[in-house]
């Protein structure tokens, strides 16, 4: 079969990391976390002092830090210069600063340029998750769908995995960073006009998965 790509973007919250590693493994695809992307390149900023509050500082660090991506489902992986960051890369630090350093073109650019050649480089094709996927790094997607859920369902499923994290905060959080991720000049987060829209909030994992699966086999 030639290679297929999916896009699998939407807000967080609406399970996109799980339905998208759990798609690419059954279908045998590769598979790119693009979130992990923007926050390992955040990680690095604030480790090296830089001030993410200043676009200009952000834009003149943003070509520094070489980050590389493992695709394989079942253990992805993300480094930067050679530190495996997949740790550091979810403190509520990082998570609190992602959008600001994401909302910079020089960062999406470079980004941006870097996920297209990994997408092109999998053979049998790949599974991307983000915010931008179908609107702007792919556009030309095999399949492209769009994960939402209400913000309830949302804080409830972030506050599970953070374990004892309160709902309330964690429902704040998640409204403050989709809305300026949102509402950011450089592909902002969007549904592609030919996006598959899957609504999460009554369905579970197992339904969503089988959804995406379906979908996928479809177009191919
Ligand atoms: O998916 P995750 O919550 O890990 O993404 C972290 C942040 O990275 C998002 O809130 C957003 O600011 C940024 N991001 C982005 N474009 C993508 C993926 C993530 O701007 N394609």
């Amino acid at each position: 079969a030639p290679a297929v790509i999916v896009a699998i973007d939407g807000p967080s919250g609406t399970g996109k990391s799980s339905t998208s590693k759990a798609v690419a493994a059954k279908l045998g695809l590769s598979y790119l976390d693009t979130g992990a992307q923007y926050r390992a390149i955040t990680w690095w900023m604030v480790t090296n002092g830089i001030d993410v509050t200043d676009p200009s500082s952000i834009a003149a660090a943003a070509g520094k830090p070489e980050l590389v991506s493992g695709t394989d489902p079942s253990a992805p992986t993300i480094t930067v210069d050679g530190t495996d960051v997949a740790g550091p890369i979810r403190t509520q630090e990082v998570t609190s600063k992602v959008s600001a350093v994401s909302a910079v073109p020089e960062v999406r650019a470079r980004i941006t340029e870097l996920q297209r050649s990994i997408a092109s480089a999998a053979e049998k094709g790949i599974v991307v998750e983000g915010r931008d996927i179908g609107t702007t790094v792919l556009p030309d997607a095999d399949l492209k769908i769009f994960l939402t859920a209400s913000p309830e369902a949302r804080a409830a499923r972030r506050s599970g995995e953070l374990k004892g994290a309160d709902v309330n905060a964690t429902r704040e959080a998640l409204i403050k960073r989709d809305a300026a991720d949102s509402s950011r000049k450089t592909s902002p987060l969007a549904k592609a006009d030919d996006a598959v829209e899957v609504d999460t909030s009554d369905l579970t994992l197992q339904q969503v998965i089988e959804c995406v699966v379906t979908l996928v086999e479809e177009k191919r």
